[in-house]
């Protein structure tokens, strides 16, 4: 089981190379109760915000949980959720071991999520549609795309800083029960929630699929041979 650093070797190990923490940052879903300092949450969050946003609107806000009544009502939504889905997802996946292995974990998630110490809700202002205009699809990309890459800096940081943490969205499925229990007026949206604890077990490197499966040159379907 590993150790949990100190704050200052916390901070120092953000030094890490940034090929290693983008080939081992994964879901984290198993943390320890132990208290996490808010001044490495408060680092995961300096770093989530020098991500790009569209027209650099910068609308985003992000709530730092740590209260066990909102922490219960957020796990809650989150139990409720995994009862409609869990069990269609474990059909789902009858023989795939490395899905059943993924579904275990967020199960342990779900069972443990008011002892996890800290939880970070990024949300956005405003609204995906502009006021009288009809908004294109490309309204809604940038709208969700304005919080989605501080998100993923984020998850870095904590990676980097040995912290365990995983991007969920499933205790938000009732926005209306959410905006209730963290105080958001309507002009707030929760996007999702990032759990943050020391991790019980340690991070690895993550399978995916090859480039060669996904990337198309010029128009789809056309493989892309790499010169
Ligand atoms: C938009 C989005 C929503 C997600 N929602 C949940 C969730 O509600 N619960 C959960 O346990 N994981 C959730 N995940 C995490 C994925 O399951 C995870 O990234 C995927 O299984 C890959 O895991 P790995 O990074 O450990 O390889 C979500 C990921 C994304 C991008």
């Amino acid at each position: 089981m590993s150790e949990i650093p100190s704050t200052d070797e916390a901070l120092a190990a953000l030094s890490m190379p940034l090929l290693d923490a983008m080939m081992t940052q994964r879901a984290i879903r198993r943390v320890k109760p132990d208290p996490v300092d808010d001044a490495l949450v408060a680092k995961c969050i300096e770093l989530g915000l020098r991500a790009p946003t569209g027209s650099n609107g910068q609308n985003w806000e992000f709530i730092v949980v740590k209260d066990q009544r909102v922490k219960d009502k957020l796990g809650k939504r989150y139990r409720q959720g995994w009862a409609a889905y869990g069990a269609l997802g474990e059909r789902a996946a009858a023989g795939d071991e490395s899905m059943l292995k993924i579904l275990r974990s967020v199960k342990w998630q779900v069972e443990h999520f008011s002892e996890i110490p800290v939880l970070v809700i990024p949300c956005l202002r405003g609204g995906m549609r502009l006021p009288y205009l009809p908004t294109p699809f490309v309204g809604e990309s940038s709208y969700f795309g304005s919080i989605y890459p501080s998100v993923q800096n984020l998850l870095l940081a904590a990676r980097a800083m040995g912290l365990g943490a995983s991007l969920i969205t499933m205790p938000l499925w009732s926005v209306t029960s959410a905006r209730k229990t963290l105080g958001l007026p309507l002009s707030v949206t929760p996007i999702c929630v990032i759990p943050l604890g020391w991790p019980k077990g340690r991070y690895g490197p993550t399978t995916r699929k090859p480039v060669e499966d996904v990337v198309h040159l010029d128009s789809y379907g056309k493989r892309w041979v790499k010169d």
